[in-house]
């Protein structure tokens, strides 16, 4: 079995049965999404439990965009479920989207009016804003995302990290029960980039529940709870980080001058190892930790030392996804399902 297999078996929407059901932020079922015979999104099924902080990790291509489209109800489905803050799309729309705060590509900000006017005017539409509270609002949104210095600069004349910043700032307007970041840290410098770690890191503090997508790996692993990797617009993992990042784990490295011995000893015990740099790799699929040391250790292998290697998101990430490049063989397989749908 390989660690991709074991990785996706572990976790997923087979699991969500077998345990109690947490509160769900957001949920999707058979989620699907096709732009002529494009598929964009194919068959997902994400739960998002509240108070989670969800990193949403896919290559280019691979559909987060299009399934937070459809999640903000920016986009209607081809088919399938979307629920947000326990309010069915689009009838509940009215009642849910006040309570969540977004940054997608393209906000419609006005290129002719400040930073700080076109925040005004989000914050106007806001229907959780009493209209005294305006100007506080749009000066601590600003401040939050340090904007304040460039606030009275015309939009036309940002900078792509500084019309980031503002887009984030109208997410922050008001307080959020949900808050949708798609690719926040998209042409933002280091301390920018800082900055967005932080502001999630507040929010998750203040009982937010944050979706946040990114090719960032490293931020995801810093910020997130959750992780769901999208891959040529199916989920192939999801669930909460510690977890994922433990069923990727499944070898454990033996420091010894014995290898042949201890290969024989373990092939009689039914355990797949292999010689490794200064001993041997044994995989832990059936077995345990253990079990291999007692093993070896009873038969005179000299251990001097075990380890099971860390795996970073970045290694499951590419595991996961590894046929890839941008997801164009989205396109190919889409193209046969199309034809079949026309049958
Ligand atoms: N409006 C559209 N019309 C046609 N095709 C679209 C449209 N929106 C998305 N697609 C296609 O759907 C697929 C998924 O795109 P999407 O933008 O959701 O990916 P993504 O994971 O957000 O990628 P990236 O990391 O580049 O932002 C791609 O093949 C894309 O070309
Ligand atoms: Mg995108």
């Amino acid at each position: 079995m390989t660690t991709s297999t074991s990785a996706r078996a572990g976790v997923g929407p087979a699991r969500a049965g077998s345990t109690p059901a947490p509160a769900l932020a957001a949920r999707t079922r058979g989620l699907r999404k096709t732009y002529g015979s494009t598929v964009a999104v194919d068959n997902v099924d994400l739960d998002l439990p509240e108070g989670a902080v969800l990193g949403m990790l896919g290559p280019n291509g691979s559909g987060k965009t299009t399934t937070i489209r459809m999640l903000l109800g920016l986009v209607r489905p081809t088919r399938g479920e979307v629920e947000l803050l326990g309010h069915a799309l689009p009838d509940g729309a009215g009642h849910a989207l006040p309570h969540v705060g977004a940054l997608v590509e393209g906000p419609g900000f006005h290129p002719f009016l400040s930073g700080r006017e076109n925040l005004r005017r989000a914050a106007a539409f806001e229907p959780l804003l009493a209209s005294g509270s305006i100007r506080g609002a749009v000066e601590d949104a600003l401040e939050r995302v340090g904007l304040s210095p460039a606030a009275h600069r015309r939009y036309r004349g940002y900078s792509l990290g500084m019309k980031q910043r503002l887009g984030l700032a109208s997410a922050l307007l008001v307080p959020r029960r949900l808050i949708v970041l798609d690719e926040p840290t998209n042409g933002l410098d280091p301390a920018g980039t800082r900055e967005i770690r932080r502001v999630i890191a507040e929010l998750h503090a203040a009982g937010s529940t944050v979706l946040v997508s990114s090719h960032l790996l490293s931020e995801i692993e810093a910020t997130c709870t959750h992780v769901a990797v999208l891959h040529r617009g199916t989920v192939v993992a999801q669930g909460e980080l510690a977890e994922l990042l433990r069923s990727g784990s499944q070898a454990l490295m033996i420091t010894t001058p014995d290898v042949e011995e201890g290969l024989n000893v373990l092939r009689a015990s039914r355990i797949s190892a292999r010689p490794a740099e200064d001993g041997l790799r044994v995989e832990l699929t059936g077995t345990s930790a253990p079990d291999v040391l007692r093993a070896l250790v009873g038969a005179g292998v000299a251990v001097h030392e075990a380890t099971r290697p860390h795996t970073g998101l970045e290694d499951l990430f590419a595991r996961l996804t590894e046929d890839d490049g941008p997801d164009r063989g989205a396109e190919i397989d889409v193209a046969f399902e199309a034809e079949e749908e026309l049958r």
